[in-house]
């Protein structure tokens, strides 16, 4: 059996392997994706399709009308500049197969999602990471000083609110990164997955904003609270995303169309599914600043679900291992810093998005192993 060199390096997502061999009855605070229902939109809107479909037939490759027109109203966009995609990690993967030339540097935040170091290698690229500011900002001037030092970058990726810090991004430092790529002609990536998971109410601008070169990759996996349906969205210049509509095509033909019949609903009552998942956030965030003292975080959160948790100090000569103990014998899993990149690894990353008794239960078993040993 022969395996193509790009892929012979591939691991399992560091997330998911984590879980393996957890002992049974453990509590999950890995995984991010949200713990409340899914809306009402959505689950109608699939058994109306389910009542009256006579077939399943593909869905059209430029995604289901009733779902661009959401799309399109939405992001005050035309259909060209907007490309339908099977959750934001297909849009991803075809956006970077189609502008990352095999040879070429991404830019990729470190600590960051892992997924954009994995799609830079299917690519035929290198991922040069770029330092987060405190709390997981962005910090313009790192990933200004990479693009002098390097000539051969095709893409920079921003992830703002990040995963896995929280960390948010204000339009200035955005607009700093955004010229500085239309100056030497690299595709800017944003990833806003998280934008609309807003917890205090500060708006979170986006890099369309500050720049129509830039493409923005969404989904209603996240705020939507729909990640099983694998629905997403890049918006962006029209000639940008006609050669990666093609690669998903050539990937996908297109996403499920009950799936996107259901994105289309949930999109078309944004206004309640988004404040609901605001509701939902911000009471969960309330449980961990009224649980256990040692998990409190020590800023304000603003936006997302993830908890990016110092490690205690005593256990940083080996973090993994500590994770490791944390999960069979407290039973409570939680992600190792490292798998967002070696600037992660004296933290752990809680998801906050799941049940909430699950998360009251995890952070009780998980303060223990917090406070100083005697
Ligand atoms: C930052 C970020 N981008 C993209 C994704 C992929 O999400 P989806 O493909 O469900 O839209 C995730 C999922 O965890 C994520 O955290």
């Amino acid at each position: 059996m022969s395996v193509a060199a790009r892929a012979a390096g591939l691991t399992t997502s560091p997330i998911r392997s984590i879980a393996r061999g957890a002992p049974q009855g453990t509590i999950s605070l890995a995984l991010g994706e949200p713990g409340w229902p899914v809306p009402d939109a959505a689950t109608q809107a699939l058994v109306h399709w389910a009542d009256l479909a006579m077939t399943c037939s593909y869905g059209p490759n430029e995604g289901l009308p009733e779902l661009v027109e959401a799309l399109t109203e939405r992001y005050a966009v035309r259909p060209d500049q907007l490309m339908v995609t099977a959750g934001s990690q297909a849009a991803l993967f075809a956006l970077f197969q189609a502008h990352v030339p095999a040879g070429s540097r991404v830019l990729v935040p470190d600590p960051g999602f892992p997924a954009y170091r994995t799609l830079a290698t299917l690519a035929g690229a290198e991922s040069t990471a770029y330092p987060l500011g405190p709390g997981g900002a962005l910090h313009a001037g790192a990933v200004l000083d990479l693009l002098e030092q390097h000539h051969d970058v095709s893409v920079v990726v921003l992830n703002h609110p990040a995963n896995p810090t929280g960390g948010c991004a204000t339009a200035p430092e955005l607009e700093r990164v955004a010229r500085a790529c239309e100056r030497r002609d690299v595709t800017l990536i944003s990833d806003e997955v998280y934008r609309e998971l807003r917890v205090d109410g500060t708006p979170q601008p986006s890099v369309r904003e500050v720049s129509d070169r830039a493409i923005v990759v969404q989904s209603v996996s996240k705020a939507w609270a729909a990640p099983g349906l694998r629905v997403g969205w890049a918006g962006g210049p029209a000639e940008l995303l006609a050669p990666a509509r093609l690669v998903h095509n050539a990937m996908t033909t297109a996403p499920a169309r009950p799936s996107q019949v259901a994105a289309a609903a949930l999109l078309g009552d944004s206004a309640t599914v988004l404040a609901g998942s605001r509701k939902e956030l911000r009471r969960r965030w309330e449980l961990v600043a009224a649980g256990p003292e040692v998990l409190r975080p020590t800023q304000p959160v603003t936006a997302g679900f993830y908890h990016w948790l110092p490690l205690p100090p005593w256990t940083r000569a080996d973090p993994e291992g500590f994770v490791r103990r944390v999960r069979d014998e407290g039973r409570v899993l939680v992600v190792p810093g490292a798998a967002f990149g070696p600037a992660g690894r004296d933290h752990v990353r809680l998801s906050v998005g799941g049940p909430r008794a699950e998360l009251l239960e995890g952070l009780a078993r998980l303060a223990p192993w917090w406070e100083e040993p005697c």
